[in-house]
């Protein structure tokens, strides 16, 4: 067991990557902490995981829930080790049209939202002097996309948050990592597809054929696929490694 006894929280952890991530934890020995935006879809995660799991019902860029998530998390488990911030969303449109707020909404979402659960927990880890946080970023936080301004910005953001974390805290023994998935059939993989299937007048089944053929393997990949590579840098086997952007990419992004 690579996290025996570990306490994790997992941001958007009721459907797609978040929950592959909990489940494979909880597997791993670790109890997880639910915490999404859509508390029915988290309480049923955390039921269909057991005893280890619990849901919080939280909105990442709202400072006094991601600071109850942490207050909830350590009364029911004691304290936090891990955090993984994997809440996100996806919006798409060439920068010319692309309304203020919906480039607002992905920023704060994603960056913001990545930056207020990390310094909310902060706190907890110091005192513990122990901690992993590990960011969902993407290929679109390596290589720019088209019509994928809002979100690459928030991914490359993620980047660079994760960098500069890690140089803060690791005299606090907290590893700061990032993952960078490539593309994976979830509710935001699908829909991002739809967005730019319709931006370019093509029909999404030929737009996704044309991303997939840009892997290597030719594949999408699969949640539980990142949820592997998130266990291994959650665990004690990735202690010389921080301020990194792992890709799980099938071969899309190499660098
Ligand atoms: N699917 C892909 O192809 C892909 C590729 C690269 C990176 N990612 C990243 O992986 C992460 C997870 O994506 P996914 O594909 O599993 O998406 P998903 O849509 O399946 O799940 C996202 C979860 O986040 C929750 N969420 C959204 N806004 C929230 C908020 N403000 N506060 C709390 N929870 C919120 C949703 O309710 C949902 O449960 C995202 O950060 C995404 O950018 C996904």
């Amino acid at each position: 067991m690579k996290l025996k006894n570990r306490v994790a929280i997992v941001t958007g952890s009721a459907e797609g990557i978040g929950k592959a991530i909990a489940v494979a934890f909880a597997s791993e020995g670790a109890k997880v902490v639910i915490a999404d935006i859509n508390f029915d879809k988290a309480r049923k995660t955390a039921n269909e995981i057991g005893d280890s799991a619990f849901p919080v019902k939280v909105d990442v860029t709202k400072w006094d829930q991601v600071t109850n998530m942490i207050k909830k998390s350590v009364e029911t488990f004691g304290r936090v080790d891990i955090l993984v911030n994997n809440a996100g969303i996806v919006r798409k449109g060439w920068v010319k049209d692309l309304p203020e707020e919906v480039w607002d909404e992905v920023i704060t979402t994603n960056l913001k939202g990545t930056f207020l659960c990390s310094k909310a927990v902060l706190s907890e880890m110091i005192k513990n002097n122990y901690g992993r946080i590990i960011t969902i970023s993407s290929i679109a936080g390596k290589q720019g996309e088209a019509a994928g301004s809002a979100y690459c910005s928030s991914k490359f953001g993620q980047i660079g948050f994760t960098q500069a974390l890690a140089l803060e805290v690791a005299k606090n023994n907290i590893i700061v990592n990032a993952i960078c998935p490539g593309p994976i059939p979830t509710a935001l993989g699908e829909y991002g597809i739809r967005e730019d299937a319709k931006l370019r007048g093509q029909d999404p089944d030929e737009f996704r054929d044309w991303f997939i053929s840009r892997t290597p393997f030719g594949v999408q990949g699969k949640p539980e696929q990142v949820a592997k590579m998130a266990v291994f840098v959650a665990s004690d086997d990735c202690d010389f490694c921080t301020g990194s952007a792992f890709n799980c990419s099938g071969g899309i992004i190499m660098h």
